[in-house]
């Protein structure tokens, strides 16, 4: 018997729906909540979208004016919208079934991967860490670490079916013509990985600064790479319960596929705002460790998981960071001991993730362990 129950089996059981589990209920029933159900989604996010495309075509003039909005979104949002990359659509789909199929094994099954350490490469659980929250999150998840060493479950066996495809992705343009075969895993995480160093290149150089400052500050070719996916399963009492609380995100970039179910919040100017999930594209936001490396130019960005009491929700997350073993500091060309001196310390990145990681998940705890 597993020491504590997932979100799926308390959703499929339909306890929660008799009497709802008080070891979940994360927010407070306010008036205004009991009055509107629908309150918390009232306002969308406006988040800037970006066109890949022309980032990475050959035109210069249209990438100086990509850059540009980038920047802006960085500084404005913290999150942005990607279209037009080129992440074959059938690869999405696949990467999305297989997540589903992983969630709809038996608790059995997924119990092999459950419980261990923050660090274990591939890693089934519930809530955040179940152990040390005080209220439980309506969400299950696995974690697979993808890079610098690439992991998979063995089931269920579609993460690991091939898939023939163009490779259409702008940032494979050179080999345009080429039909590529891999599995399904493997080449989604290719896709991503590329596509968020090319966004890595894009925002450094909104900033400003050189490719090379960016290698040297990042040790991006070992960059570490893991997959997170979500699922959130419905929940009868959505008003009450949260699939994941605030928290900022500990890498360089996250990006987010999902499927078409609403959930997503992004705190904006001091408000709640949810987030619309568009089809075919992909949301990124700023990480913990961007907000270091820019000296607190671009800021991570407070965001949070709703749950709702008609579908299934899941998000495919991928978090890209510097390498484990990189110390990152602000760089030295974004500090002015006068205007700008350094706002934070470095730590070994293994060790903030450690840190946020077996601890409770709240606000950005851990970054503002490290402000000078
Ligand atoms: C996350 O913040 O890691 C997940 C967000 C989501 O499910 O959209
Ligand atoms: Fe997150």
């Amino acid at each position: 018997p597993l020491p504590y129950s997932t979100a799926k089996e308390l959703s499929d059981s339909g306890v929660a729906t008799a009497a709802f589990p008080f070891n979940y209920i994360a927010c407070k029933p306010t008036a205004a909540a009991a009055e509107d159900d629908d309150n918390e989604a009232a306002d969308e996010a406006q988040i800037p979208t970006i066109d890949f495309s022309l980032l990475s075509g050959r035109n210069p003039d249209n990438r100086a004016q990509i850059v540009r909005e980038l920047g802006r979104a960085c500084e404005e949002w913290g999150f942005f919208t990607v279209s037009n990359h080129g992440v074959p659509v059938e690869l999405q789909k696949a990467m999305m079934d297989a997540c589903a199929g992983f969630f709809d094994l038996t608790a059995e099954e997924k119990q092999d991967y459950m419980g261990r350490h923050v660090l274990d490469p591939i890693r089934f659980g519930t809530s955040f860490n179940s152990k040390v929250d005080d209220v439980q999150y309506w969400r299950d998840f696995l974690k697979v670490f993808q890079h610098p060493v690439f992991h998979y479950p063995t089931k269920p066996t579609i993460f690991r079916y091939c898939l023939t495809f163009h490779l259409s992705s702008h940032a494979f343009q050179q080999n345009k013509k080429k039909i590529n075969t891999r599995e399904v895993l493997e080449g989604y995480s290719r896709h991503i990985r590329q596509l968020g160093k090319d966004l890595l290149n894009a925002i450094w150089e909104s900033l400003g600064l050189e490719e090379n400052d960016m290698q040297e500050a990042l040790s991006l070719k070992s960059c570490f790479q893991i997959l997170v996916a979500n699922f959130y399963p419905p929940c009868p009492k959505p008003e009450l319960a949260l699939g994941l609380p605030a928290h900022s995100d500990h890498g360089l970039v996250t990006v987010l596929m999902q499927n078409g179910t609403d959930g997503l919040q992004v705190m904006h100017n001091g408000k709640w705002l949810g987030v619309k999930p568009l089809p075919n594209s992909f949301l990124v936001n700023i990480g913990d460790h961007m907000e270091i490396v820019t000296n607190g130019r671009y800021k991570s960005v407070l965001h949070r998981a709703k749950v709702n009491n008609k579908s299934t929700r899941i998000s495919v997350v991928t978090v890209i960071g510097p390498s484990l073993d990189a110390v990152v500091v602000p760089a030295p060309i974004l500090v002015e001991s006068q205007k700008h001196p350094a706002a934070f310390r470095g730590i070994k990145y293994r060790d903030f993730m450690e840190h946020q990681q077996s601890n409770k998940l709240t606000g950005k705890s851990v970054l503002d362990l490290l402000r000078l």
